[in-house]
């Protein structure tokens, strides 16, 4: 079996003195080796809720979950094979050092102190942070802080690793290194699951999208075909210079293609792809710049597909 990770109908009802909440309505995930899953949906809809279910830290009133074979609800053997970089700042001591987490977290994963130092040290190095190993947490930067949460969440080499928002507050530069830890992660075969507000960054990175609204997954599919179904159908070519001459406009006209006038190259928009040939036909031999096809981003389709109408 190459799944890594099912989740089955996840339910969970937060009850409070006064309010009665089913954040999580009705949840099913999964994710191969390999294989990372954007897990992504508006404030409140119900993510961490589902990552927690999933890692065995609160207890679904319906549903199951499965990672690498085992239930963790019911097997700490689980545990095993789940890592994980939660929301906030709560996955590491801040008065230790990178060295002294990992090798703290690493026992507490059920490995012995020297594999535990051992894989700390391989980690530190592979994620450059060998030169901090003996600064406390706390005074390094943002990045280097986040770099050693998923340092610490991979330390007793789990199958599954569950992101929650881990870029959010990194600059630029590492953002793009976390980026960069993430495919190489997913590379060695761990399934990963992903949440984030940085749309370009799911879209980066993820092989398949699950958008989560009000407690339910609306869409789930490869990110690829999401993007494609979402984008438009009109084509878009871009001729270098501008097309002036009377005859050609009215053979474009008699096609229902109307030009917009413009200063130096001309763009002429197709809607109905059955009539490209034709199109390329009349602007023969003029030289084509591009040709271009509507194409949605994650973010439009996140947007469509979560705002209420
Ligand atoms: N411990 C809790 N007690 C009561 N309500 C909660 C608790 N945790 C989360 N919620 C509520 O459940 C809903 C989903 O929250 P959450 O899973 O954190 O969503 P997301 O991660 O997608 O922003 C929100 O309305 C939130 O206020
Ligand atoms: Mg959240």
């Amino acid at each position: 079996m190459s799944s890594v990770l099912t989740a089955t109908n996840l339910q969970k009802t937060y009850r409070t003195p006064d309010t009665v909440l089913t954040a999580v309505k009705d949840v099913s995930l999964s994710i191969d080796r390999g294989e990372v899953l954007a897990f992504l949906g508006p404030n409140g809809a119900g993510k961490t809720t589902s990552i927690k279910m999933i890692a065995g830290l609160i207890q679904p009133d319906k549903g199951s979950v499965m990672v690498n074979g085992y239930n963790p609800h019911a097997d700490t053997r689980a545990f095993a094979s789940i890592g994980a970089v939660l929301e906030g700042n709560r996955n590491l001591y801040w008065r230790l050092t990178p060295e002294e987490n990992l090798s703290y977290f690493g026992v507490l994963r059920g490995l012995s102190p020297k594999v535990a130092r051992q894989r700390g040290r391989e980690l530190l190095d592979r994620f450059e942070l060998s030169h901090k190993r003996k600064s406390v947490v706390q005074q390094l930067s943002r990045g280097m802080q986040q770099k050693v949460a998923i340092a610490v969440a991979l330390v007793h080499d789990p199958a599954l690793l569950l992101l929650d928002e881990p870029t959010l507050g990194l600059d630029v530069e590492a953002t793009e290194t976390v980026k960069r830890l993430i495919r190489e992660v997913a590379a060695e075969g761990k399934g990963i699951l992903l949440t984030t507000h940085q749309l370009d960054v799911a879209e980066d990175l993820s092989d398949r999208t699950a958008i989560i609204n009000q407690g339910e997954i609306v869409a789930e599919k490869a990110t690829a075909q999401l993007i494609k179904e979402f984008s438009g159908t009109a084509y878009h070519i871009q001729l270098t210079e501008l097309l002036d001459d009377p005859n050609c406009i009215t053979k474009l006209n008699h096609l229902g293609i109307t030009i917009a006038p413009q200063s130096d190259s001309q763009r002429i928009t197709i809607e109905d792809l059955t009539q490209l040939y034709a199109v390329l036909d009349i602007l023969n031999p003029r030289t084509i710049e591009s040709l271009t096809r509507d194409k949605a981003t994650l973010t439009e389709v996140f947007l469509a597909l979560t705002h209420k109408t």
